[in-house]
């Protein structure tokens, strides 16, 4: 990256941090931050998997790719994923810069109410500091939609604080693929959100990355998370490359069964991935110890 790049994106990091602009600041034009933005909202963080309106046939109609209103049901909490678009009155449009990227990393709303799961704060706590530049940047360029989701979500437990703001996320290291795809896996595209064990009130068990983990029940029965640690049984340590890669980007298991939509779904947004996201992601998941549940 140039240096004429990395200044600007420091620029905008000042802003945040300064936490002082004003809520109508014009969207950032640095090409670069924008296309970062954009891939990993739409593509890598698969934002739209929570956060779009979908139809009665479970399809998002155009436009609607954020605009909100799903009802996550199924995990002892009933969760509502909010409008994120650039409406001022039922989306995030008035929100500044430093309050969308606290939204995100430190899952604080502007305020001061906890954001709480199945966003992946956890795990977005991790975001870098560019990333998450890039991420508001993308977001502001949203076109508001005007969809009220009224109802809000409800959890029969207080929210746990995620903990004191995060201050500063360096880029994981360029060279290092596993670094790399654990940034990628854990951090932008929630995998082990739903890989893990799973602790109360819907937090995920460090000690378990890779364990069958979330059960999601849907129009397609109950479906567990599966095991995705190197587990040679239990796991995918005896599946080759293609075969991981394909159940990632085309939703089809070894044995030829095609997955459920919490991960069929998805799979075809990360067939856009770049190559290199898929195979540092890859690298990561054969980097993970052995689980036996
Ligand atoms: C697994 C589902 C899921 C994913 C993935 C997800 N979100 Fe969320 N998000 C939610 C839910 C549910 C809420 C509301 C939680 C609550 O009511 O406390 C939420 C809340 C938010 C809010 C607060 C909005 C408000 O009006 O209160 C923002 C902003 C947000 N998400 C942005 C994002 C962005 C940006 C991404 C991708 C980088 C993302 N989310 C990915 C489920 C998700
Ligand atoms: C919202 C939850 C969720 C997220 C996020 C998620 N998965 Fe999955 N994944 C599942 C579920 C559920 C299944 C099993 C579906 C089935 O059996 O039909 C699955 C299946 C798989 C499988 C096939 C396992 C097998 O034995 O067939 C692999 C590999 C996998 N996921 C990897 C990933 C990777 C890598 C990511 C991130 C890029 C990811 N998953 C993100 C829920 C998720």
């Amino acid at each position: 990256m140039s240096r004429h790049v990395l200044g600007a994106v420091a620029a905008t990091l000042v802003v945040l941090a300064a936490g002082a602009a004003p809520a109508q600041r014009a969207p950032s034009s640095d090409p670069t931050l924008l296309e970062r933005g954009r891939y990993l909202v739409e593509t890598a963080a698969v934002c739209g998997a929570c956060h779009a309106t979908r139809g009665p046939d479970g399809r998002v109609a155009p436009g609607m790719g954020l605009a909100g209103g799903r009802v996550f049901d199924e995990r002892g909490f009933r969760a509502v994923a909010p409008n994120i678009t650039q409406d001022r009155d039922t989306g995030i449009g008035r929100w500044t810069d430093a309050q969308i990227a606290a939204s995100i990393r430190d899952g604080r709303r502007p305020d001061g109410s906890l954001i709480g799961p199945p966003m992946p704060v956890e795990s977005y706590r991790g975001v870098s500091d560019r990333d998450l530049a890039a991420m508001v940047a993308h977001l502001r360029t949203v076109p508001p939609v005007r969809h009220e989701v009224k109802e809000r979500s409800a959890y029969p437990f207080a929210l746990a604080p995620h903990g004191p703001p995060v201050a500063a996320v360096p880029d994981p290291p360029a060279d290092d693929p596993v670094a790399r795809g654990a940034y990628l896996a854990v951090n932008v595209a929630h995998c082990m959100d739903c890989h893990s064990a799973q602790l109360a009130e819907g937090r995920r068990d460090p000690a378990g990355p890779g364990a069958t983990g979330l059960v999601l029940e849907g129009p397609w029965g109950a479906v567990a998370a599966r095991n995705i640690s190197s587990h040679p049984e239990f796991g995918i340590g005896r599946w080759t490359d293609e075969q991981v890669l394909r159940a990632v980007t085309q939703g089809v298991s070894a044995d030829g069964r095609r997955l459920a939509p919490p991960m069929g779904g998805r799979a075809p947004i990360w067939a856009q991935m770049t190559e290199r996201d898929q195979r540092d992601i890859l690298a990561y998941l054969r980097s993970l110890p052995p689980q036996e549940r």
